[in-house]
């Protein structure tokens, strides 16, 4: 499956983090890059704080794996209190959004992972609990039918999504703080692999290494991590804990990740376009169907990074190979043969 290749951004069961990792930083002066978002947080917050008030509703935006969900920890580590995680897909019915809303504390963070796929009925209730601290509820039906509101403790509401397009325009715009998250600069996921090695106790580290591991992680915390796990376990059993460039190097190999960080799936994906359509232009469907995977998928885990990367171009005619992709993979490179916006204007 395309979601449990060790390169993607999405979360995967075995991660750690998944299960509350003492990796995870719990303060904002924890939390490595984004430091534009970190000081508009930590001015909200010191207000907020000063005031005696929660900290306001926040959205943030951006790929898979960036740490969002790290975010609503370090924010209720802020405001001394608690984190409570959920998505929009577990809310199937209102009743579990006011379960959750109910049991909440004073300054409790609430956060929901692609809020964007909240059902719309689930969505309806979010609003007065956002912006008055009450839900309205409506029992019996017809002619009996009365609402019941219910009160709740203040509380804020991080919403984490990968799509902000398929937001409604009244969820959107009752956060008071909205942020895209991009991906890291190789220097930050270095600092990342070095606390986390640190935190998890690899100390045979020589220097450089981490750097042969951040170039591999796809600008993305959760890869870096999860690479970071394999390259200890390969050094721990083929190379007696020694963690250098050589066994980075032979650990990724056996992963199938090269030292950009592709896996297999990215190169087959490039080289049906370099091969079976000469190039490209090509549709995301035919190359779906070469493939064998859902073009959805492809579009969500595929194509993000190698876009990132300058592999692919996206044009109204369809997707091209650059020629750095070619170069890349090994394969020859010719200009694509129809005109297209994006390399010709
Ligand atoms: N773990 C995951 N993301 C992190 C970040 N941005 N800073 C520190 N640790 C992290």
């Amino acid at each position: 499956m395309a979601k449990d290749r060790i390169v993607a951004g999405q979360k995967q069961e075995a991660d750690p983090e998944q299960t509350g990792s003492a990796l995870r930083p719990r303060m904002l002066v924890d939390y490595i890059g984004q430091a534009r978002l970190k000081e508009r947080l930590s001015i909200a917050l010191q207000a907020v704080r000063g005031r005696g008030e929660p900290m306001e509703h926040v959205l943030l935006h951006g790929p898979p794996g960036l740490g969002k969900t790290t975010l609503a920890h370090v924010i209720a580590g802020e405001m001394g209190t608690h984190a409570f995680v959920t998505s929009g897909p577990a809310l199937t019915k209102a009743g579990d959004l006011v379960g959750l809303l109910t049991k909440l504390e004073a300054r409790d963070v609430l956060f929901i992972d692609e809020i964007h796929r909240l059902p719309p009925a689930v969505e309806e209730y979010i609003y007065p609990a956002m912006e008055d601290c009450q839900i309205d509820f409506t029992v019996d039906s017809g002619m009996h039918a009365k609402t019941v509101t219910i009160g709740l403790q203040p509380f804020t509401l991080i919403g984490a999504t990968t799509r902000p397009g398929m937001l409604t325009h009244a969820l959107r715009t009752r956060f008071g703080l909205s942020h895209h998250i991009s991906f890291y600069p190789e220097s930050e996921i270095e600092l990342i692999l070095q606390r986390a090695a640190g935190l998890m106790g690899v100390i045979k580290i020589k220097s450089d290494s981490l750097a042969a591991l951040a170039s591999r992680s796809r600008g993305t915390p959760r890869v870096a991590l999860r690479l970071l796990r394999r390259v200890r376990d390969f050094a721990a059993v083929r190379a007696d804990g020694q963690f250098g460039p050589g066994v980075i190097a032979d650990a990724m190999e056996l992963e199938g990740v090269d030292s950009l960080g592709l896996d297999e799936l990215d190169r087959s994906y490039l080289r049906v376009i370099a091969t079976t359509y000469g190039g490209g232009p090509v549709g995301l469907e035919a190359i779906a169907a070469t493939l064998g995977e859902d073009g959805g998928t492809l579009e969500d885990v595929v194509e993000p990074y190698l876009l990132q990367v300058g592999f692919l171009a996206r044009t109204r005619q369809g997707r091209c190979l650059t020629q750095a992709a070619a170069e890349h993979v090994g394969l020859p490179w010719r200009e694509p043969q129809q005109p297209s916006e994006a390399l010709f204007g």
